[in-house]
């Protein structure tokens, strides 16, 4: 279990990663070498875990970045509370695979910071919707700071750059994707599905900041959609309203939304007359638990034609 080399600027990352991309052996057929990115806010957990595993599977080298990014938070209270764990991430990542990590400080992603950056990147209407109409400017940090670590941490040609993104964080996923359609970004998008605990909550860095007890009331969120998962499955009305109403209800939740989606423009998903789903969707739920903000999703399959006539 080798330690990664840990950089903290744009500069010495680029020669470590020029470094190790010339010295990896030349591949069969004369494949250029493929480089896993996985970008992340640190207080590494095992969704995290999944993601190096994954961009293990395909590529030569792998890369991670460690950075809180200020730009994201709509709430600087959310941003000073973010749980912060150096020595745990780099135990982490050492021991899935990373081999170079970029952790800058702020100062050197956003140079006199908090006058600047000046040209950011925008998520547009997609940045809007649920997470973006909660959390103002969340998508445009997003895309910012994504931006820059896809620059900063681009290996040098021909190899190629794989970024690996956690569907728990499923409109992240589709900025992220339409970002680098839109601009073009020399990068190759893939994603892991969610990581649960045992419990079936999603797994985060902002669980380390619940109580049992939150974390007893927590379970809500998937539990929900999972109701509503067997609902879309059974050819059932979804009844997101009466499914909301009931969180509504409880004074330990506090539901900031529960909509079912279309996955890739993210508007909200058609349903027939009756309530029930015509396609695959995107069940997307957030809430705040003992003061802590948390998102979780699932993909809701329909009842498809031929399972109507199955015993
Ligand atoms: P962070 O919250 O640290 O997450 C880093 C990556 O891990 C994201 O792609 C996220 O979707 C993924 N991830 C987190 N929890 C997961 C889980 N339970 N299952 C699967 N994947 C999970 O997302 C960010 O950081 C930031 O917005 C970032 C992209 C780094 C830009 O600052």
């Amino acid at each position: 279990m080798t330690p990664p080399r840990v950089l903290t600027t744009a500069a010495q990352f680029r020669t470590a990663l020029t470094e190790t991309v010339l010295a990896l052996p030349a591949r069969e057929g004369g494949r250029p070498p493929v480089v896993g990115l996985v970008p992340t806010m640190g207080a590494l957990h095992e969704g995290h875990a999944a993601l190096l595993d994954a961009a293990h599977a395909t590529a030569d080298v792998v890369i991670a970045s460690l950075f809180v990014n200020p730009l994201q938070f709509d709430d600087p209270e959310d941003h000073r509370l973010y749980p912060r764990d150096m020595d745990g991430d780099l135990a982490l990542l050492a021991a899935h695979g990373a081999q170079l990590v970029f952790a800058p400080s702020t100062e050197e992603m956003y140079p006199g910071h908090p006058d600047g950056p000046l040209v950011t990147v925008t998520a547009g209407g997609l940045g809007r919707r649920y997470e973006g109409a909660h959390r103002p400017g969340h998508f445009d940090g997003v895309a910012t700071v994504v931006t820059k670590l896809f620059s900063i941490m681009a290996p040098p040609a021909p190899a190629a750059l794989e970024a690996w993104f956690g569907r728990k964080d499923a409109e992240q996923v589709a900025v992220i994707a339409r970002m680098v359609e839109d601009l073009s970004l020399p990068v190759r998008v893939r994603t892991v599905p969610v990581v649960r605990d045992e419990h079936g909550l999603a797994m985060s860095s902002r669980n380390r900041r619940l109580s049992d007890d939150d974390h007893t009331s927590a379970l809500s969120l998937s539990r929900t959609l999972t109701e509503l998962r067997g609902r879309a499955a059974a050819g059932e009305p979804l009844d997101v309203d009466g499914l909301s109403a009931a969180l509504h209800a409880r004074d330990d939740v506090d539901l900031d939304y529960l909509v079912v989606a279309d996955p890739r423009t993210l508007r909200p998903a058609d349903l027939t007359d009756e309530g029930t789903l015509t396609g695959p969707a995107l069940g997307l739920i957030a809430a705040r638990v003992g003061g802590v903000r948390l998102i979780d999703n699932m993909d809701l399959e329909p009842l498809t034609r031929n399972e109507e006539h199955l015993p």
